[in-house]
């Protein structure tokens, strides 16, 4: 099964993608994770994309879809995505199916995470991530079991991403309206887009979301 999650920024597509990808065995793919590690590798994308990023604009269409083919092998199509911030323009949406067709699969659930603007900036700039795992907190929503260590992996040192800023956020909540919305209507063609509300707790969040995933599996076969 292939899923697209996609929202605002500070939706949470993240924080769910990485327990729907545990729960269910998929792959989760992030092309912010995907371009922050060409960043810090200082490859040729991730010296086009580093200044675009902080800024809070998108990274061009081309570069984000060739770093995203480059990491989709055949051994784990197999298994199953779920697809992290991408596609983010309508033009992404088509480049995926058309690569998806070449594997011979294809999206099969969309989930599409609701919520107001006014709740983002609070959720953006209140997190941090584990150095070690990436696993992600926020400084009231979701603080570490013990002050200074990871629940997951026991690491002790955080970071925070230079694009958490309230600039860069209110350029990438445009970037968002403008360029990524439209993408609901491209895949409400196919009857395959699900809302949530992403305004609930992340427990919440999390079991409504189950619910269209295992609906979307029961209602198919897949190989
Ligand atoms: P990306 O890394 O994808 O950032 P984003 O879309 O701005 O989304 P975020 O990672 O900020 O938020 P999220 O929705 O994942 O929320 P999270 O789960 O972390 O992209 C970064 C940049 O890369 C882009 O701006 C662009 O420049 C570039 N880029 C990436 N992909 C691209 C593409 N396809 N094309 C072009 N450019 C691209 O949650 C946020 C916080 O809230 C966390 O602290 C979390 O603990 C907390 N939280 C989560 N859910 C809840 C809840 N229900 N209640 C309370 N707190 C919650």
């Amino acid at each position: 099964m292939n899923i697209v999650i996609f929202g605002p920024p500070g939706s949470g597509k993240g924080t769910q993608a990485r327990l729907l990808a545990e729960s269910f065995g998929l792959i989760q793919l992030s092309t912010g994770d995907l371009l922050r590690e060409a960043v810090a590798a200082k490859t040729d994308a991730g010296n086009l994309a580093s200044e675009i990023m902080n800024a809070g604009g998108l990274v061009p269409d081309e570069t984000v879809n060739a770093i995203l083919a480059d990491r989709i092998t055949q051994k784990e199509t197999a298994m199953g995505f779920i697809f992290d911030g991408y596609p983010r323009t309508v033009q992404q949406a088509k480049s995926l199916d058309n690569l998806l067709k070449t594997k011979r699969t294809s999206i099969n659930l969309v989930l599409q995470l609701e919520i107001g603007d006014d709740v983002l900036v609070n959720r953006i700039t209140g997190r941090f991530t584990c150095e070690a795992c990436g696993e992600g907190y926020h400084d009231t929503f979701k603080k570490p079991k013990t002050t200074g260590t990871c629940d997951k992996c026991g690491g002790s040192h955080f970071k925070r991403r230079p694009d958490d800023n309230e600039l860069a956020i209110q350029q990438r909540l445009e970037a968002y309206h403008a360029a990524t919305a439209p993408i609901a209507a491209f895949y409400e063609s196919s009857g395959l887009v699900r809302g949530v509300t992403a305004e609930n707790d992340i427990e919440l969040v999390f079991k409504d979301l189950k619910k269209h995933v295992l609906e979307c599996a029961h209602s198919a076969s897949f190989d």
